[in-house]
């Protein structure tokens, strides 16, 4: 009977460790397979992401008039100020064969009527707009949700616009003596896409050569560090 007892422990207690080592094994593999599982949709979120960021930004400008991945080759611009947004500006630019085609602002106005208004304002390098597109409201459904591209061709009205075209004094809608078009009912939210459009022209113009100017890549900045080579 005290051997019986005795020899019992000695026979559980492999048997528990090899259980023990079995549900590891199995939970180990489980965590490996759904962490695998994590980043592979994460990966597939972030390129659907950047595929639907594309298909908006080519909605204003066609691909075939640049030849740089647009979305590697931008700008964050901390003008809190001068947009009178806290949200920064991203900013887009578009080159062929190295040379300025157009930058495409992000920004956002918080004059809406319900308020933030999120646009994209693509500018050629000569100062025209190239287009204008309402990426995000809140605007009332049926009055001042017309500014978004989804929903109307309002925001049509702007192409090739610059600023001098209409005169400074007429960059507002037609009710108030502007050049542009509003709703029935609505003109707040018109009136705030087109200050914030004017406002990205303005800029655009007074920051040209810093819109454009293309950061160095390590690569370069190594080769123009290095001694001219005597020849
Ligand atoms: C319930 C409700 C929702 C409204 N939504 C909007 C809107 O989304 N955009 C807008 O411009 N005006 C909207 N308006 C109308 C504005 O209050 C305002 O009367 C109109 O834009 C004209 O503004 P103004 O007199 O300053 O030109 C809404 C009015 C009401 C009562």
């Amino acid at each position: 009977m005290t051997e019986g007892l005795k020899k019992r422990p000695g026979k559980t207690l492999p048997l528990i460790v090899k259980a023990s080592l079995t549900l590891a094994i199995i939970t180990f593999i489980g965590v490996a397979l759904l962490a695998g599982t994590w980043e592979l949709t994460e990966e597939k979120i972030a390129e659907q992401r950047r595929k639907a960021v594309l298909t908006g930004l080519n909605q204003i400008l066609p691909a075939e008039s640049y030849d740089n991945e647009l979305q590697d080759d931008t700008l964050i611009i901390n003008a809190q100020g001068f947009f009178k947004h806290p949200k920064a500006v991203v900013v887009f630019r578009a080159r062929k064969l190295g040379q300025p085609v157009a930058v495409i602002l992000q920004l956002t106005t918080g004059e809406g009527y319900n308020g933030d208004i999120t646009l994209l304002v693509g500018i050629y390098s000569n100062g025209k707009i190239a287009g204008v597109r309402v990426t995000q409201q809140r605007e009332t459904p049926g009055l001042g949700d017309a500014i978004d591209s989804r929903r109307s061709d309002w925001a049509l009205g702007f192409k090739q616009r610059a600023l001098g075209d209409p005169i400074a004094s007429q960059w507002t809608v037609k009710r108030n003596g502007g050049d542009f078009d509003q709703f029935t009912g609505a003109t707040i939210s018109p009136r705030a896409v087109i200050k914030a459009v004017r406002r990205a022209l303005e800029y655009e113009r007074n920051n040209r050569k810093t819109l454009y100017h293309k950061i160095p890549t390590t690569e370069q900045q190594d080769q123009s560090n290095k001694e001219p080579s005597a020849q």
